[in-house]
């Protein structure tokens, strides 16, 4: 079992967030905000600037934060004191003991990413990949004995300061002990963890994607509106948001984009996107035009209907 570095201070971790999109800049303020020590690399330094006001003033960002009370503005700036930049990997990886990947989905670029942290960050380091669709077997396939025991997933859900639940997912490989400092690590953050194997989708992603699927194809068929299919699951599951509220926040072409790869990956007919949404995506709606620039709306859009928070 590897002992990873004692994590009772915080500030004393360096966590290393490799790729600065949508994601790992959140991800980044979620670790800042609770004491970490962050740097941010993405090979585009557009993204590092544009990931830093994500995070200084995007909708869950630290003024937003503020300006709800959630936390002072001393704690917001405390926090992007914690946090650098940088486009080099190197620097991002020396001598790190937690590096969480965020790059785009391509598996060859977050396999080498963990080649790299394999060789320079600390020999106990946890090596996290946040993917949503990727195998983590694959990924850390033909990589070194101990690079591979330190792999796990580490899946984070958009918007991460928002949301809950984060999924360890574990392969037959990744060490107890590097699993073990995982789920102290996101109970630090202020998280629920819940630890699952590595399958397509893992655990909450293959179900609500199911939930999705059949609720695209009730409408479909014509058997009800997109509005009362989703009061159906709201007032009659108890769910916060209905299948298509929830894929209009997700955004449609993700959506989308996770169902291609958990249909080719399983081929399983179930997961087999609707083609109802490749019609929205391919149309222009792209999802809440609130949340998406440049979208031409989502379900609601789409039928000309009002949503209900509207
Ligand atoms: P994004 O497209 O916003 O960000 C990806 C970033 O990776 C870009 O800034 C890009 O410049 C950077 N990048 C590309 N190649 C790189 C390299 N070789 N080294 C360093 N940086 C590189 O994507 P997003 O949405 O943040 O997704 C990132 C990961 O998080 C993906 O694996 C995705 O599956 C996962 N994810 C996404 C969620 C979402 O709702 N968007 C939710 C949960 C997980």
């Amino acid at each position: 079992m590897i002992e990873t570095r004692d994590i009772d201070s915080t500030s004393n971790w360096r966590v290393s967030i490799i790729g600065f999109g949508l994601m790992g800049s959140q991800i980044s303020q979620v670790f800042a905000l609770h004491g970490f020590r962050v740097i941010g690399q993405d090979v585009d330094p557009n993204q590092l600037v544009r990931g830093m006001n994500i995070i200084r003033n995007g909708r869950y960002g630290l003024e937003s934060s503020v300006a709800k009370g959630r936390i002072s503005a001393q704690e917001a700036e405390e926090a992007i004191s914690r946090i650098t930049t940088t486009t080099s990997l190197d620097e991002a990886l020396l001598e790190s003991d937690f590096v969480l990947e965020a790059v785009i989905e391509r598996l060859e670029i977050k396999r080498e990413i963990f080649r790299r942290a394999g060789e320079i960050s600390s020999k106990q380091a946890l090596l996290a990949t946040n993917t949503s669709t990727l195998s983590i077997a694959k990924i850390a396939q033909g990589l070194p004995a101990n690079t591979r025991s330190r792999i796990f997933g580490m899946h984070f859900f958009n918007p991460p300061q928002i949301m809950k639940l984060v999924e360890i997912v574990k392969t037959d490989e990744t060490d107890e002990g590097i699993l073990k400092s995982a789920s102290v690590v996101a109970t630090k953050l202020g998280k629920t963890s819940i630890m699952v194997k590595d399958i397509p989708g893992f655990v909450a992603n293959r179900i609500g994607i199911l939930v999705f699927s059949e609720a695209s194809s009730l409408l479909e068929k014509g058997i009800a509106t997109v509005q009362d299919i989703d009061n159906a699951m709201k007032l009659g599951y108890g769910y916060p948001l209905g299948p298509f509220e929830l894929g209009d926040l997700v955004g449609l072409d993700t959506r989308l984009r996770n169902m291609q790869a958990l249909y080719e990956e399983t081929k399983d007919e179930r997961f087999k996107p609707p083609s109802l949404l490749r019609t929205l995506v391919s149309e222009g709606y792209l999802g809440d035009p609130k949340l998406r620039k440049g979208s031409k709306g989502g379900y609601y859009e789409f039928f000309g209907l009002k949503r209900h928070s509207d």
